[in-house]
């Protein structure tokens, strides 16, 4: 079954706000779907608009799971590495 991975794009560049694609969290997004692929994980990326977290952002969710707060590529790298784990059953 496809996991999914929810990755907030939002952007609020007149509220004054912070946001997560301020933060980097679209450039993560792409950079989640070249490691994806080159894992042949069945994975989906899905960009979604705000959780309600976003002075804490960027905010990546694995759907039905934790959330993981102030995203780098070295957190998601960790969250793919598990995911690669439970893949290989
Ligand atoms: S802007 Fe990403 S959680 Fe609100």
């Amino acid at each position: 079954m496809t996991k999914e991975l929810l990755v907030c794009v939002n952007f609020r560049p007149f509220s004054g706000q912070p946001s997560c694609a301020l933060r980097g969290s679209r450039e993560l997004a792409d950079w989640l779907e070249r490691e994806i692929e080159c894992r042949s994980l069945d994975v989906s990326v899905e960009r979604i608009v705000c959780f309600g977290h976003c002075s804490i952002g960027p905010n990546v969710k694995v759907k039905g799971s934790d959330f993981v707060h102030e995203a780098t590529r070295e957190k998601l790298t960790a969250v793919l590495d598990d995911l690669t784990a439970s893949s290989a059953g």
